[in-house]
């Protein structure tokens, strides 16, 4: 019985460690649109980043961006430029900027703000139609965009 007690704190206080390791949304701080530091404090994994990109329930950026390294990906869009080549353009800290709040660098871009929680108009409580009460979570959390970014940078040409 002890032992059991014991067992489930443990994984409690398991549980609880990569959500207090990661930058808040709210607390993240953008230099001129650029994020200079990993929001989880670990480099992210690029080929979990090309899952997220990919799929519709996750960062769904294939409805926008052509990535031809992701052929497998069906129904790219073109709303937003493709991303072939990406890391040639951008530093890993503004392609963290970019994923992260794309509003910061393209002033009124469509790209949605992937890790933000509250100030902007999202749809409310799912299905019911009704304003959120709160702030939502983010679309992506930090592991997600760390990932991201790490797919992204190997997008050099
Ligand atoms: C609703 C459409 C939309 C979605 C979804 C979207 N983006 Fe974008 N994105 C855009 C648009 C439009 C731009 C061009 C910026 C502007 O508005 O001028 C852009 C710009 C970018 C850029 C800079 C482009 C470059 O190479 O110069 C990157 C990088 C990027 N997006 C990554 C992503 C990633 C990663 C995701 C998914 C996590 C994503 N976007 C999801 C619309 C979208």
């Amino acid at each position: 019985m002890q032992s059991r007690v014991m067992l489930g704190l443990t994984l409690a206080t398991l549980a609880a460690l990569p959500a207090a390791a990661q930058t808040a949304p709210a607390d993240v701080v953008f230099n001129e649109g650029a994020i200079e530091t990993s929001l989880t404090g670990a480099p992210g994994d690029a080929a979990e980043g090309a899952k997220v990109m990919a799929s519709r329930a996750m960062g769904n950026c294939v409805a926008c961006h052509v990535v031809t390294a992701m052929p497998e990906a069906s129904f790219q869009g073109n709303v937003g430029p493709a991303l072939d080549g990406a890391a040639g353009r951008w530093s890993e800290a503004q392609l963290r900027g970019i994923v992260a709040n794309a509003k910061m660098t393209f002033d009124g871009t469509v790209m949605p703000a992937f890790y933000k929680t509250e100030g902007y108009i999202r749809p409310g409580d799912a299905y019911t139609g009704k304003a959120p009460t709160g702030p939502l979570p983010p679309i992506l959390d930090g592991t997600q965009i760390e990932n991201v970014v790490a797919y992204l940078m190997t997008l050099k040409d």
